[in-house]
């Protein structure tokens, strides 16, 4: 049997919703999506964001799924089997989700001694000191780390449907119920109503180019797209899964959690602080000063270790499915050596934020190169070249077959899609990322 005949599946359409989900919603949602919103004018970047979600981050989403559903395979081969040549872009997105894995794991990691030490009340003092003193620390970070990426592995051994749907069907519910709690009960503050209107009337004084470009990014990173991840994930779609429908359901709840999320932050009235500073500093705070806070602060930090476990692991699976499929290794073996690979960069980026500080490129450590070189770098070209790829490369009778199968996207929409594809996405994502590039190497 071939390795294509043999490979998994996800069992149904709900699963494959919400593990597409789980990928989208993770740390971009709850952590950087408020902070990146309250930066840039609030409701006016909310608008602007809209935009680019639904004019950019949703037709390639889509194109991402229909690459992985139609050709049923690893990133790699997705591309070359489509068009001879071109499983390079598979290739740098294998390449792309591997850098993020190195700093992604490391916040991961950080939420888990944070669940432990709110529900061990172990968080006391000054909260910025406790951070510093953690974050910078060499063992006790990377042992949360690695306890995560052993987590990943494990269920990433599992298989496509006994690991990933699996833990994508316990941890997705789990993590709407604790969102819904904590949106509950911010929403029940006076304070919190209040601090949420002001939040989101729009200011479009504070819109600037630079707008525009942390609300393509946002969009982008929040929905996964162009690193493969998407892609295996669409690959494992059973047939006659709707492509696009899925998409928008994806896209939705992916909405309405960074919204949520937003409206929590909001109402604790610390969206002014930014960064890592939000989450891990000014949150424990808030809670500190609230009844059951212990409680508020343990559940939140389960929020955000469950996303982003939801969303490493289809980080993990884009990588690991690579030395599976393409290189013949067992799956215990390819998932191991993405296991080791991962905390390789990880230990490289946990440290660099103490004892290997004074190691840095262009002024920046080993993590926030990691964080940069991904985001305004990687994300933008994998985005152009992939809407290129399928609105100019992949054969346009191919490409509506595999978007209208099944009812899948009715022929009104179709051209939509398409045009967006082929003109919007290119144009609108190359002058952004030009932007972006000027305005970084300006700040240098
Ligand atoms: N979409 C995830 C988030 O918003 O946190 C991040 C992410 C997951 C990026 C999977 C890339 C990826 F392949």
């Amino acid at each position: 049997m071939s390795s294509t005949e043999k490979r998994g599946g996800f069992g149904g359409k709900l699963a494959a919703i919400l593990a597409a989900a789980g990928s989208a919603i993770g740390l971009g949602n709850i952590w950087r999506f408020p902070y990146i919103t309250s930066e840039n004018g609030g409701g006016a970047f909310i608008l602007i964001y809209l935009g680019c979600i639904l004019l950019l981050g949703l037709p390639l989403l889509i194109a991402e799924f229909a690459v992985g559903h139609n050709t049923k395979r690893n990133p790699i081969d997705a591309f070359s089997t489509i068009r001879k040549g071109w499983g390079w872009l598979g290739a740098m997105g294998i390449f792309s989700v591997t850098l993020i894995m190195g700093y992604y794991f490391v916040i991961s990691g950080w939420t888990l001694n944070y669940a432990i030490s709110s529900a061990t009340n172990a968080i006391t003092g000054d909260y910025g000191a406790f951070f510093c003193d953690f974050t910078t620390a060499v063992w006790k970070p990377l042992l949360f780390t690695y306890l995560f990426i052993l987590a990943n592995h494990f269920i990433i051994i599992g298989g496509v449907q006994g690991g990933i749907e699996k833990a994508s069907k316990v941890m997705m519910p789990l993590l709407f119920v604790i969102l819904i709690v904590l949106a509950i009960y911010s929403l029940w503050l006076p304070e919190g109503r209040e601090a949420l209107g002001n939040v989101f009337t729009p200011d479009f004084s504070k819109v600037t180019g630079k707008t525009f470009l942390d609300a393509m990014g946002q969009a982008f990173f929040t929905l996964s797209v162009g690193m493969g991840a998407m892609l295996i994930y669409g690959s494992y779609f059973k047939d006659g899964t709707k492509i696009a429908g899925t998409a928008i359901s994806v896209v939705s709840l992916d909405t309405i959690v960074a919204l949520t999320a937003a409206v929590i932050i909001f109402s604790a009235g610390v969206a002014d602080q930014s960064g890592m500073q939000l989450a891990f500093v000014a949150m424990p705070k808030v809670f500190s000063s609230m009844p059951l806070g212990n409680l508020w602060a343990t559940l939140f930090f389960l929020l955000l270790g469950l996303a982003a476990l939801s969303s490493t692991i289809s980080m993990h699976e884009a990588v690991t499915s690579y030395f599976v499929e393409k290189r013949g290794m067992s799956r215990g073996v390819g998932a191991a050596i993405v296991t080791v690979v991962a905390m390789l960069l990880a230990t490289g980026a946990s440290l660099s934020l103490g004892a290997w500080d004074s190691y840095r490129v262009a002024g920046m450590n080993f993590f926030s190169l990691l964080d940069n070189f991904t985001a305004i770098v990687m994300l933008p070209v994998l985005g152009i070249l992939t809407s290129i790829f399928v609105g100019w490369v992949w054969k346009k009778e191919d490409m509506r077959k595999e978007l209208t199968a099944e009812g899948g996207v009715d022929a009104a929409t179709y051209p939509v899609i398409r045009f967006l594809l082929r003109y919007v996405c290119p144009v609108l994502v190359s002058v952004v990322f030009v932007c972006g590039i000027v305005a970084f190497i300006r700040g240098l």
